[in-house]
């Protein structure tokens, strides 16, 4: 049977019905391929995957990003349930970190290499909220006049998860977590061209703050605004989670954001993180480490 292709209300985004993930064959995979540089978000209810076989279908994408520093976890809980089952307190790390994930942002772009995809499974959702949000940086680029196009044509952020975090009031010591630099915070250009499709988008987000070249106050205004606009309909889609479904997006160039919900209810999403090609995806501020032996580190969530 022939994947069934339903785009979205929306300027991106597509439901695909009529197909096993865990069993694709070459020409689905190449229809899954086309939409998935088409439409940025697809959608794919009722899979009910194993782990296994979601990260077999995310390593079509490309090479799997370690996360949390842990060579086996290629698929990792996105989850405020720990191991013994009590949910996760306002005081620590992690729960720190479910709670950044509720602003606007893009997987990794605080890191050297930023991600090209990432993929979330639902297996437990709660009675009410924790839906994912997300936002078409495509549209919205082309949705800004000219001026505005000049004005940010060359502009570059430095992007920060300890920024973003301490935005929330969480101040983790730098260096000592995955995620949180050292070294300076990558730079990378506002306006993103993709590696495939071409398209130029806005690369924005949570993370993005300084930009040289303006002061910190001037570039938190830009920021604000570019992302307040950015993330308006008819760009944005948000989805209530079935247990089952599988969501993989392009992080060069969607935005996503979780939605609230009761933290004493549980919900476990299953996540897998695509690498970014270094051709594309590697900052410039990265490049001489690269050029020296850097190997793309272990992020954070
Ligand atoms: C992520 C993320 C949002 C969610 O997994 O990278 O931001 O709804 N998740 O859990
Ligand atoms: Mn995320």
């Amino acid at each position: 049977m022939a994947p069934t292709i339903t785009p979205l209300d929306a300027t991106f985004g597509a439901t695909i019905t009529d197909i096993d993930l865990a069993h694709l064959d070459q020409p689905a995979w190449q229809r899954v391929e086309d939409a998935f540089h088409e439409y940025a978000v697809l959608i794919f209810p009722g899979q009910n995957l194993t782990d296994e076989a979601q990260v077999a279908f995310a390593m079509r994408f490309g090479e799997i990003e370690l996360l949390r520093g842990d060579p086996a976890a290629k698929a990792v809980a996105i989850s405020n349930q720990k191991p013994d089952g009590s949910v996760l307190q306002p005081e620590e790390h992690r729960y720190q970190a479910l709670r950044g994930n509720e602003g606007w942002h893009t997987d990794s772009s605080y890191m050297p290499l930023a991600a090209k995809a990432s993929m979330l499974a639902a297996l437990v959702v709660p009675s009410a909220g924790g839906e994912t949000a997300w936002a078409d940086m495509r549209a919205a680029y082309d949705a800004l006049d000219n001026d505005q196009k000049e004005r940010i044509e060359g502009l570059s952020a430095h992007h920060s998860l300890y920024q973003s975090q301490a935005e929330i009031g969480h101040i983790v010591e730098s260096g000592t977590a995955y995620g949180y630099h050292n070294k300076g915070a990558p730079l990378r250009p506002l306006v993103k061209t993709h590696p495939v499709t071409g398209r130029k988008s806005l690369f924005i987000g949570r993370h993005a703050y300084q930009i040289p070249g303006l002061d910190d106050g001037e570039a938190k205004a830009l920021l604000d605004d570019l992302l307040n606009f950015a993330c308006q309909p008819p760009r944005t889609y948000t989805h209530g989670w079935q247990p089952g479904d599988l969501i993989i997006w392009d992080n060069r160039c969607v935005l996503h954001a979780a939605r609230p919900y009761d933290y004493s209810e549980t919900r476990v999403m299953r996540h897998t993180r695509v690498a970014g090609d270094p051709a594309s995806e590697l900052a410039a501020t990265a490049r001489d480490a690269r050029a020296s032996g850097f190997e793309p580190s272990t992020s954070n969530i």
